[in-house]
């Protein structure tokens, strides 16, 4: 039920502190500590490299969740799009385990994927938001995304949990030994979040003010960003049919700047301080092409006049707190063009076919 929201998907972008908080409550034992089940650790310290396989959104959390892993745990990752992958697997390297991330545990290509995985016998966990799903079922192991039922057709929650729930995983994996209090700062972001959310008019009137007419836009970021960037873009275009492209922002003059025309919207995520930077550089290059530049930035790397400023959270999660800033841009877009958000042309919400 929807209760007072016009839509799903905005209940469900709301609803995204509290699924914070709930996977901080249900992941962490009496002592304080996350805490998964052992067997899952010790198979996953076995390991020589971890395979994350997903599609679509879940495939984007999972290149969070591949940067979580190496920095955190040290152990070599690799992202793949399950509809490439059950047909041409690429070298594992000699003891893999498989990741799988699927919010509704039914995605055919996922599925696909995971029989081979069996297939060859090789370790597995399904994280999931379906308890009892075909994939969750069909892995080795489970951990649940808590998020509660997501109806809207493009996920919102769900990309936010699975982020969570790795960044809970890589904490026990390492021993909760990387320099940071992963329980700590997940309930700044949560609360950073909530900050985001209660500033809503000021994303639409950016919005209205800028997407409205256009046909295409831009997102570009590096690193963390760049990944932020792929799902920006994905929700953008899939509820609002405003044809949008993520580029790594270095990219873009090896061949993509081509595309920037007076007015072109491109939006620079930048959360970064390593690269901070050189995407402003970027920033100054498009606009020097006409481009209508826009900024959402985390708090200590802002500047005067970026259009959105995010508070400042431990740099390896600021995915969490960058993206929803994204979703509200393609919430209010889809919105103002009179769309139906929850339901966009073509797509089902569960994709029951390869
Ligand atoms: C986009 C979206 C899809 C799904 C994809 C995988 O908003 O929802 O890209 O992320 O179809 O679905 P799951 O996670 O259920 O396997």
């Amino acid at each position: 039920d929807k209760g007072a929201y016009p839509y799903y998907m905005i209940k469900e972008i709301d609803e995204q502190p509290a699924v914070i908080r709930r996977l901080i409550q249900t992941y962490k034992n009496d002592q304080g500590q996350f805490e998964v089940p052992a067997d899952l650790i010790t198979a996953m310290q076995q390991a020589s490299n971890l395979h994350i396989v997903a599609c679509g959104t879940s495939a984007h959390a999972g290149w969070v969740g591949k940067t979580l892993f190496e920095s955190m745990v040290g152990i070599p990752t690799m992202v793949h799009t399950a509809s490439e992958f059950a047909y041409h697997q690429p070298l594992l390297g000699d003891k893999p385990f498989f990741i799988f991330l699927t919010q509704s545990g039914e995605t055919a290509d996922s599925r696909q994927a995971l029989v081979k995985v069996n297939e060859k016998g090789y370790p597995s966990l399904t994280i999931t938001n379906v308890k009892g799903s075909t994939l969750s079922r069909e892995a080795g192991y489970t951990l649940l995304l808590h998020a509660g039922p997501e109806i809207a057709v493009a996920s919102t929650k769900a990309y936010t949990a699975q982020i969570t729930v790795m960044a809970i995983l890589a904490d026990v994996l390492s021993n909760h030994d990387y320099g940071f209090d992963m329980g700590h700062e997940l309930s700044i972001i949560a609360t950073a979040m909530e900050s985001i959310l209660s500033e809503k008019d000021t994303i639409k009137a950016w919005v209205d003010a800028n997407l409205m007419a256009t046909r295409n836009a831009f997102y570009i970021g590096r690193h963390l960003d760049y990944y932020v960037s792929m799902e920006a873009a994905l929700k953008l275009k899939e509820i609002s049919y405003v044809q949008t492209e993520a580029f790594a922002s270095g990219e873009l003059k090896h061949g993509t700047i081509a595309l920037v025309e007076s007015g072109t919207p491109v939006i620079a995520v930048v959360s970064d301080p390593t690269t901070a930077s050189h995407t402003r550089g970027n920033v100054e290059e498009v606009k020097a092409r006409g481009a209508n530049a826009m900024v959402i930035a985390t708090q200590d790397l802002a500047k005067e006049g970026d259009q959105f400023v995010v508070p400042s959270i431990q740099a390896e999660l600021s995915p969490l707190a960058t993206v929803v800033v994204t979703q509200l841009i393609a919430y209010y877009t889809a919105l103002g063009r009179g769309l139906d958000v929850d339901k966009p042309r073509n797509l089902a919400k569960s994709v029951t076919v390869e």
